[in-house]
């Protein structure tokens, strides 16, 4: 990796302003996954090991997204606030997460993460109810060597997604050195994942050690893969996935279309789709992206039968066809055949990176395909590599993590890392001498 990371530089005594990414799913503020607490820990403990004043911050949701979900506001108070000039309408949400923490301290509030940190470094952790504010700096300055605090969600802060040049030179005064970890989030061009470092308030940026397995593995796979490399993507929609897959059929071997989107290249091949999911203005692209695959010499393989339902239901009436869907049913996963295919062509490969179910897969009749999947990349000695997002969720489900090679804690951002677009988190920190 051609970035520095925490190992290429002396950290003792200094402040580390750590972003890493917290943004874990949390059910009345009970981390209900803690695999994005696990991702940062050899950072966090190689910091307090090498006696660094670790201050870590992350994101945790989408609280200036007023239509977040559970986030609470009605309908009518939404409009409300949309309604006001631009100057006053930040204040209004500001006050408004004001009185949702007020109300409900847990909501959005990384506070379960500090007390799950201090179960796991007991006596090393504190937490401050603020990012830049008063408790923020004075849990920094009463930070020893090998000590951790952890800033309040810095989303709670308008600064943060709007890259803001204040909020960067607040966050100066806890950085000596900039480390990022937060893979998941280094598709951001936020101040903490990436604006303390373009405005030149970090004196030195260096990755964390998440970061650099995230680019070993996702970017090893890519570039140089062992072959024959194949990707398998599945997921509703082609919309969501063509520069993955554009820039997939350039390196893979084979490239497996499963999923939603996979009906919108079978109605491309003249198939009749039903009610499934259809991008009707995709069919063309779709049709390109087939052409290119052929001339560049890449097997793409779509499903050849599929379960089809009646209704979106777990207890729709199912079947599985070959060709055409008829008018009134839906697919929604992958037929046997398919399965069968799909993992023989897993069997042949060296290398295997997925991203995306083949299937609706919360829906138990619906999800054979991507447990096929899952247990066929669980079962081969290639390389497997799980792009975040649905699959890892599937994966770790389905019990098999620890089968796989690397599991990515990105859901965006490894999709737009194997788009071969530029994360700006990585992109800005200090190359290697
Ligand atoms: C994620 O969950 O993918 C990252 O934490 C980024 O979150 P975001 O989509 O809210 O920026």
């Amino acid at each position: 990796m051609s970035k520095m990371t925490i190992r290429d530089i002396d950290v003792k005594g200094k402040k580390c302003l750590t972003r890493v990414d917290f943004n874990v799913p949390m059910v009345d503020g009970v981390i209900t996954d803690e695999n994005r607490i696990n991702g940062a820990l050899p950072t966090i403990k190689y910091l307090m090991d090498h006696g660094a004043k670790v201050i870590l911050c992350s994101h945790l949701g989408k609280p200036h997204n007023i239509f977040t979900p559970g986030f609470g506001l009605t309908k009518k108070e939404k409009k409300a606030v949309e309604a006001l000039p631009e100057g006053e309408r930040e204040a209004a949400k500001a006050e408004y997460i004001a009185k949702a923490l007020k109300n409900d301290p847990k909501k959005l509030s990384l506070k379960p993460v500090a007390d799950r940190l201090a179960e796991i470094f007991p006596g090393k952790v504190t937490f401050a109810t603020d990012l830049v504010g008063e408790d923020a700096h004075e849990k920094v300055a009463a930070l020893k060597d090998g000590e951790c605090v952890l800033l309040e969600n810095t989303r709670f802060d308008a600064g943060e997604e709007k890259n803001s040049e204040e909020l960067c030179r607040k966050l100066a005064d806890f950085c000596d050195i900039y480390v990022n970890d937060a893979f998941g989030t280094a598709h951001r061009a936020h101040a903490t994942t990436a604006g303390i470092v373009q405005y030149g308030f970090a004196p030195v940026a260096v990755s964390g050690f998440l970061i650099e397995k995230e680019l070993k593995f996702l970017g090893g796979a890519v570039e140089n893969p062992v072959r024959p490399f194949v990707a398998i993507l599945g997921g509703a929609k082609v919309s969501d996935k063509i520069g993955v897959i554009e820039s997939l059929i350039g390196k893979c071997d084979a490239l497996i279309i499963g999923g939603g989107m996979a009906y919108t290249f079978r109605a491309a091949l003249g198939y009749k789709v039903g009610n499934s999911l259809l991008e009707e203005d995709k069919i063309e692209l779709a049709k390109e992206l087939m052409k290119k695959a052929e001339e560049k010499g890449v097997k793409l393989m779509l499903p050849v039968d599929n379960v089809i339902a009646d209704a979106f239901s777990n207890d729709a009436n199912i079947k599985v066809v070959e060709g055409d869907i008829p008018d009134g049913w839906m697919g929604l996963d992958i037929g046997p055949k398919t399965i069968e295919i799909f993992s023989e062509a897993v069997k042949t490969a060296k290398t295997v990176v997925w991203n995306g179910p083949m299937g609706v897969f919360e829906m138990e009749n619906f999800a054979k395909g991507t447990k096929a999947v899952a247990k066929a990349l669980a079962e081969t000695d290639a390389i497997t590599i799980i792009g975040g997002g649905d699959s890892a969720a599937a994966v770790a489900q389905l019990g098999y993590a620890d089968k796989m090679t690397h599991i990515s804690t990105g859901g965006g951002a490894s999709l737009e890392f194997l788009e071969g677009k530029v994360l700006p988190g990585i992109a800005c920190l200090n190359d290697k001498k």
